[in-house]
């Protein structure tokens, strides 16, 4: 991490981060200042749909959960410079947070885009989409909630729409949903690879 990203976590962190307690459930309203539609983003990275979509839509809250704190102090630099009241982010593992801190029905919209390919077959177990993970999304989101993912890895993307099929927690959306790019599709796109979306509703 470099001084700046360092220092921009410690200054930010009070005012845009979420410490996770050692057991329980979130207080998300508490943590906003207020009830609102929620959407949870998992592996920001850079952050460019997360920002783009909290400054496009005021009236929702948005959570982003990510891993790297470097990335982090980066993007609440920008969310600051943005003037930006409706984010929130956690920096913790995203598994966990769903698992053990997410209230039941807690979210309206939940994104995961371009996770981490893990392209060896021998690390395919560390991928975060599986069957387990759906059960765990199905469990944070509300009915009708919804569920973005998308993948530019093409066996990635073949598993994920066999997990999903099997998954009883959603029935796919027949419209495609917007959203906005960010770096790791365009790197996929600059490497050729097609774009595959799974949108689909919590039943
Ligand atoms: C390939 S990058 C994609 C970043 C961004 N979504 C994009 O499309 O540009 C995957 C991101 O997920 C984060 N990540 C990986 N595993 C995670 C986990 N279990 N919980 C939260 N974030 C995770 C990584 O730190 C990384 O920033």
């Amino acid at each position: 991490m470099t001084p700046g990203q360092r220092q921009a976590l410690e200054r930010l962190w009070p005012q845009y981060g979420i410490d996770l307690p050692e057991a329980g459930p979130l207080d998300l309203d508490l943590a906003f200042g207020r009830r609102a539609p929620r959407t949870l983003e998992i592996g920001f990275g850079m952050g460019d749909a997360l920002l783009a979509l909290a400054q496009a839509q005021p009236q929702r809250d948005f959570i982003g959960v990510e891993v790297y704190p470097p990335g982090i102090g980066r993007f609440l630099l920008r969310v600051e410079q943005l003037g930006l009241r409706n984010v929130r982010v956690i920096c913790a593992d995203a598994v966990q947070v769903l698992d053990r801190h997410l209230p039941p029905g807690s979210l309206s919209q939940l994104l995961v885009l371009f996770p981490d390919p893990w392209p060896k077959k021998r690390h395919h177990k560390r991928r975060l989409i599986n069957t387990t993970f759906l059960a765990l999304a199905a469990r944070a989101l509300a009915p009708g909630g919804q569920l973005h993912i998308a993948t530019d890895w093409a066996d990635y993307a073949q598993a994920i729409g066999e997990a999903l099929t099997a998954s009883t927690g959603f029935s796919a959306e027949t419209t495609a949903a917007e959203r906005p790019a960010t770096k790791y599709e365009r790197r996929g796109q600059r490497l050729g690879h097609a774009i595959h979306e799974f949108v689909y509703r919590r039943r």
